[in-house]
């Protein structure tokens, strides 16, 4: 579903991809580790579109989407959350939410209002419902995140980082939302610290490190590989 063939990113001297490739298979669950500044959350910004590569190209369905624009990528079924949360501050958590689902998943206003009621309620933000984004603790900015990338009903979801900070039985809520996204179809990639959750949902793991994915697999071989031991897991 998603070819990211021979990729490479720069941000003037520094080069942050180098030669990336990287399949994912419709349906799959692909869990994306690695070290802090490793290139991940810039890895998401040219799969969504946020960024354009320096070179390589990224395909969707084997269409090039290398130089389709971000809100295009979006109505193309690409949904993410950020690891910073950008929400509009002034708006409610409602509010935005409606915006993803009518914009990004083009959904009629009465469509969308359904939408939006069953993510914020999946979400746990239900008791948020008209506080204004620019009022939400940190995990509930995190769960807003989470709400729009699923209003849009997105066919590939990019998380980065959403687990971080959840108690066990939040992880668990976690996990079984984003199991539902999966089984309704989604295709997901996941960027994540909280080895523990990947490990739960993961059908591949990719270790990227120094711009570029040194191990990919099955989730068991790839943290028994000693070079991810080595440069990821510091043992
Ligand atoms: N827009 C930018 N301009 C310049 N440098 C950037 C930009 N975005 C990212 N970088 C640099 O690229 C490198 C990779 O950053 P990135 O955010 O992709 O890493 P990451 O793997 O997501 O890290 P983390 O685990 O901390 O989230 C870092 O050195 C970062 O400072
Ligand atoms: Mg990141």
């Amino acid at each position: 579903m998603l070819k990211l063939v021979d990729v490479s990113k720069r941000f003037g001297a520094l080069s942050v991809l180098q030669n990336l490739d990287l399949t994912v298979a419709a349906g799959n669950v692909l869990g994306v580790i690695g070290p802090n500044g490793a290139g991940k959350t810039t890895l998401f910004n040219i799969i969504a579109g946020a960024q354009v590569p320096s070179a390589g190209q990224v395909h969707l369905d084997d269409r090039d989407i290398t130089h389709v624009k971000v809100w295009d990528r979006c109505r193309l079924g690409i949904g993410r959350t950020y690891q910073v949360p950008k929400p509009f501050t002034h708006m409610s958590v409602f509010e935005n939410v409606m915006v993803a689902a009518v914009h990004g998943g083009r959904m009629g206003i009465r469509a969308a209002k359904e939408q939006a009621q069953h993510v914020i309620e999946l979400t746990g933000l239900i008791h948020r419902l008209r506080t204004p984004a620019g009022h939400l603790s940190l995990l509930d900015l995190k769960r807003l995140e989470l709400a729009k990338a699923l209003a849009q009903k997105p066919r590939l979801l990019l998380l980065d980082e959403i687990a971080g900070g959840l108690t066990e039985s939040e992880c668990d809520t976690l996990l079984e939302i984003v199991k539902t996204a999966r089984d309704q179809g989604a295709t997901i990639v996941w960027i994540e610290h909280v080895l523990h959750a990947l490990r739960r949902i993961a059908t591949r793991l990719a270790v990227l490190h120094g711009g570029t994915i040194i191990s990919s697999g099955a989730p068991d071989e790839v943290l028994a590989d000693s070079r991810v031991k080595e440069v990821y897991l510091g043992v």
